[in-house]
Protein backbone atom coordinates (compact mmCIF):
# COMPACT_ATOMS: atom_id res chain seq x y z
CA UNK A 1 0.00 0.00 0.00
CA UNK A 2 1.43 3.42 -0.86
CA UNK A 3 2.31 5.63 2.18
CA UNK A 4 -0.45 8.10 1.55
CA UNK A 5 -2.67 5.55 1.21
CA UNK A 6 -1.66 3.77 5.06
CA UNK A 7 -2.32 7.34 6.24
CA UNK A 8 -5.86 7.55 4.88
CA UNK A 9 -6.37 3.95 5.85
CA UNK A 10 -5.38 5.10 9.66
CA UNK A 11 -6.65 8.77 9.81
CA UNK A 12 -10.32 6.94 8.67
CA UNK A 13 -9.86 4.69 11.50
CA UNK A 14 -9.54 6.42 14.31
CA UNK A 15 -12.22 9.15 13.07
CA UNK A 16 -14.59 6.22 13.26
CA UNK A 17 -14.08 4.82 16.24
CA UNK A 18 -12.78 5.92 19.93
CA UNK A 19 -9.76 4.45 21.43
CA UNK A 20 -11.21 1.83 22.73
CA UNK A 21 -13.52 0.22 20.81
CA UNK A 22 -10.55 -0.70 18.33
CA UNK A 23 -9.72 -4.75 18.03
CA UNK A 24 -6.33 -3.98 19.91
CA UNK A 25 -7.27 -1.80 22.30
CA UNK A 26 -6.67 -3.04 26.25
CA UNK A 27 -6.51 -0.86 29.27
CA UNK A 28 -2.91 -1.28 30.13
CA UNK A 29 -0.34 -2.53 27.95
CA UNK A 30 0.78 -5.01 31.10
CA UNK A 31 3.44 -7.17 28.96
CA UNK A 32 4.81 -3.71 27.19
CA UNK A 33 5.23 -2.09 30.38
CA UNK A 34 7.13 -4.71 32.41
CA UNK A 35 9.50 -5.24 29.22
CA UNK A 36 9.64 -1.51 28.67
CA UNK A 37 10.38 -1.14 32.89
CA UNK A 38 12.93 -3.88 32.50
CA UNK A 39 14.83 -2.58 29.31
CA UNK A 40 14.83 1.21 30.13
CA UNK A 41 16.96 0.62 33.47
CA UNK A 42 15.48 4.28 35.01
CA UNK A 43 13.32 6.96 34.35
CA UNK A 44 16.20 8.73 32.16
CA UNK A 45 15.80 6.37 29.24
CA UNK A 46 14.89 7.65 26.17
CA UNK A 47 12.02 5.27 24.78
CA UNK A 48 10.02 5.72 21.58
CA UNK A 49 7.40 4.28 21.35
CA UNK A 50 6.24 3.26 17.44
CA UNK A 51 2.80 3.07 16.44
CA UNK A 52 1.37 3.98 19.89
CA UNK A 53 -1.77 5.06 18.07
CA UNK A 54 -3.98 5.71 21.01
CA UNK A 55 -2.63 3.78 23.61
CA UNK A 56 -2.48 4.54 27.08
CA UNK A 57 0.94 3.24 27.46
CA UNK A 58 2.23 6.86 27.42
CA UNK A 59 -0.08 7.63 30.14
CA UNK A 60 1.70 4.70 31.91
CA UNK A 61 5.01 5.36 31.34
CA UNK A 62 4.70 9.11 32.96
CA UNK A 63 2.78 7.80 35.13
CA UNK A 64 5.86 5.84 36.52
CA UNK A 65 8.21 8.94 35.73
CA UNK A 66 9.75 8.45 32.67
CA UNK A 67 10.97 11.63 31.42
CA UNK A 68 12.10 11.14 27.96
CA UNK A 69 9.59 9.55 25.61
CA UNK A 70 8.72 9.93 22.00
CA UNK A 71 5.37 9.15 20.71
CA UNK A 72 5.36 8.05 16.63
CA UNK A 73 2.69 7.35 14.61
CA UNK A 74 1.42 7.87 11.12
CA UNK A 75 -1.97 8.79 12.51
CA UNK A 76 -1.90 12.75 13.38
CA UNK A 77 -5.85 11.62 14.40
CA UNK A 78 -4.37 9.42 16.98
CA UNK A 79 -2.01 11.25 18.02
CA UNK A 80 -4.04 14.24 18.91
CA UNK A 81 -6.55 12.24 20.88
CA UNK A 82 -3.69 10.92 23.33
CA UNK A 83 -2.53 14.47 23.62
CA UNK A 84 -6.20 15.71 24.47
CA UNK A 85 -6.55 12.94 26.61
CA UNK A 86 -3.02 13.39 28.28
CA UNK A 87 -3.69 17.64 28.92
CA UNK A 88 -1.08 19.70 30.10
CA UNK A 89 1.09 15.95 30.56
CA UNK A 90 1.29 16.10 26.73
CA UNK A 91 4.00 18.91 26.60
CA UNK A 92 5.84 16.05 28.43
CA UNK A 93 6.30 14.13 25.57
CA UNK A 94 7.72 14.32 21.88
CA UNK A 95 5.31 13.69 19.23
CA UNK A 96 6.14 12.55 15.83
CA UNK A 97 3.14 12.18 13.02
CA UNK A 98 5.18 9.86 10.30
CA UNK A 99 5.28 6.55 8.69
CA UNK A 100 8.02 4.81 10.35
CA UNK A 101 9.35 2.89 7.10
CA UNK A 102 10.18 6.67 5.74
CA UNK A 103 11.17 9.01 8.63
CA UNK A 104 14.28 10.14 9.54
CA UNK A 105 14.84 9.58 13.30
CA UNK A 106 17.69 11.30 14.64
CA UNK A 107 20.33 8.38 15.34
CA UNK A 108 21.58 6.88 18.09
CA UNK A 109 18.77 8.57 19.61
CA UNK A 110 17.03 6.06 21.85
CA UNK A 111 17.59 3.66 24.25
CA UNK A 112 14.10 1.75 24.03
CA UNK A 113 12.19 1.05 21.09
CA UNK A 114 8.33 0.16 21.77
CA UNK A 115 6.36 -1.28 18.72
CA UNK A 116 2.97 -3.18 19.68
CA UNK A 117 0.96 -4.09 16.64
CA UNK A 118 2.84 -2.02 13.70
CA UNK A 119 5.57 -4.11 12.05
CA UNK A 120 2.77 -7.46 11.21
CA UNK A 121 1.12 -4.46 8.68
CA UNK A 122 4.10 -4.76 6.74
CA UNK A 123 3.42 -7.23 4.19
CA UNK A 124 6.26 -6.08 1.67
CA UNK A 125 9.56 -6.80 2.36
CA UNK A 126 11.06 -3.62 1.49
CA UNK A 127 9.12 -1.97 3.94
CA UNK A 128 9.96 -4.63 6.53
CA UNK A 129 13.98 -3.81 5.67
CA UNK A 130 13.50 0.10 6.15
CA UNK A 131 11.38 -0.52 9.54
CA UNK A 132 15.12 -2.65 10.09
CA UNK A 133 17.20 0.15 9.23
CA UNK A 134 14.75 2.60 10.57
CA UNK A 135 16.08 0.87 14.56
CA UNK A 136 19.31 0.19 13.64
CA UNK A 137 19.94 3.38 13.15
CA UNK A 138 17.65 5.21 16.08
CA UNK A 139 18.60 2.94 19.17
CA UNK A 140 21.68 3.51 20.53
CA UNK A 141 24.46 0.41 20.82
CA UNK A 142 23.30 -1.75 23.77
CA UNK A 143 20.09 -0.25 23.42
CA UNK A 144 16.78 -2.80 23.89
CA UNK A 145 14.18 -3.29 21.07
CA UNK A 146 10.63 -4.78 21.55
CA UNK A 147 8.63 -5.67 19.45
CA UNK A 148 4.67 -7.28 19.36
CA UNK A 149 3.15 -9.12 16.71
CA UNK A 150 0.27 -11.27 15.71
CA UNK A 151 1.58 -14.47 16.85
CA UNK A 152 1.58 -17.95 14.45
CA UNK A 153 -1.96 -18.97 15.24
CA UNK A 154 -2.85 -14.63 15.57
CA UNK A 155 -5.06 -13.26 12.47
CA UNK A 156 -4.19 -12.50 8.58
CA UNK A 157 -6.10 -9.46 9.06
CA UNK A 158 -6.73 -6.88 10.56
CA UNK A 159 -8.63 -3.52 10.31
CA UNK A 160 -9.18 -4.30 6.83
CA UNK A 161 -5.28 -4.56 6.00
CA UNK A 162 -3.55 -7.99 5.91
CA UNK A 163 -1.25 -8.92 8.24
CA UNK A 164 1.79 -11.20 9.05
CA UNK A 165 2.06 -13.53 11.44
CA UNK A 166 5.64 -14.66 13.08
CA UNK A 167 6.72 -16.79 15.61
CA UNK A 168 10.29 -15.57 17.35
CA UNK A 169 12.65 -17.13 14.92
CA UNK A 170 10.84 -16.04 11.63
CA UNK A 171 10.44 -12.98 13.45
CA UNK A 172 13.95 -12.55 14.64
CA UNK A 173 15.15 -13.69 11.16
CA UNK A 174 13.21 -10.25 9.79
CA UNK A 175 15.53 -8.25 12.04
CA UNK A 176 18.92 -10.17 12.02
CA UNK A 177 22.12 -11.10 14.21
CA UNK A 178 22.85 -7.86 15.74
CA UNK A 179 19.52 -8.46 17.63
CA UNK A 180 20.25 -10.94 20.20
CA UNK A 181 17.23 -12.23 21.84
CA UNK A 182 16.39 -11.71 25.22
CA UNK A 183 13.32 -13.05 25.53
CA UNK A 184 9.55 -14.03 23.58
CA UNK A 185 6.54 -14.52 24.97
CA UNK A 186 3.01 -14.88 23.38
CA UNK A 187 0.02 -13.62 25.11
CA UNK A 188 -4.00 -14.29 24.35
CA UNK A 189 -5.43 -10.93 23.38
CA UNK A 190 -8.82 -10.19 24.55
CA UNK A 191 -10.57 -7.72 21.99
CA UNK A 192 -13.63 -5.00 23.20
CA UNK A 193 -15.44 -7.16 20.32
CA UNK A 194 -15.16 -10.70 22.76
CA UNK A 195 -12.85 -12.67 20.23
CA UNK A 196 -9.21 -13.24 21.27
CA UNK A 197 -6.32 -12.47 18.89
CA UNK A 198 -2.51 -13.98 19.90
CA UNK A 199 -0.21 -12.36 20.23
CA UNK A 200 3.91 -12.49 20.40
CA UNK A 201 6.35 -10.54 22.03
CA UNK A 202 10.02 -10.46 21.38
CA UNK A 203 12.59 -7.90 23.06
CA UNK A 204 16.19 -7.81 21.92
CA UNK A 205 19.31 -5.94 22.78
CA UNK A 206 21.19 -4.29 19.69
CA UNK A 207 25.00 -5.21 20.12
C1 LIG B 1 -3.04 -1.85 15.59
S1 LIG B 1 -2.62 -0.22 16.00
C2 LIG B 1 -1.70 -0.42 17.49
C3 LIG B 1 -1.69 0.83 18.34
C4 LIG B 1 -0.93 0.71 19.66
N1 LIG B 1 0.46 0.36 19.45
C5 LIG B 1 -1.58 -0.29 20.59
O1 LIG B 1 -1.02 -1.35 20.84
O2 LIG B 1 -2.68 0.02 21.08
C6 LIG B 1 -1.37 0.13 14.79
C7 LIG B 1 -0.89 1.57 14.89
O3 LIG B 1 0.21 1.76 14.02
C8 LIG B 1 0.05 2.96 13.30
N2 LIG B 1 0.77 2.73 12.03
C9 LIG B 1 0.44 1.88 11.04
N3 LIG B 1 1.35 1.88 10.06
C10 LIG B 1 2.30 2.78 10.46
C11 LIG B 1 3.50 3.24 9.88
N4 LIG B 1 3.90 2.78 8.69
N5 LIG B 1 4.22 4.16 10.55
C12 LIG B 1 3.80 4.64 11.75
N6 LIG B 1 2.66 4.23 12.35
C13 LIG B 1 1.93 3.31 11.71
C14 LIG B 1 -1.45 3.15 13.17
O4 LIG B 1 -1.83 4.47 12.96
C15 LIG B 1 -1.92 2.59 14.50
O5 LIG B 1 -1.97 3.59 15.48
Amino acid sequence: MPADDTKTHWERVYTAKAADQVSWYRPHLEISLSLIERAAGGVSASIIDVGGGESTLVDDLLARGYQNITVLDISQTAIDVTKKRLKEAAERVHWIAADVTTVELAPAAYDVWHDRAVFHFLTSMKKRVAYVNAVARAVKHGGHVIVSTFGPEGPTQCSGLETMRYDADSLHHEFGTRFRLVESSKELHHTPSGTTQQFLYCYWRID
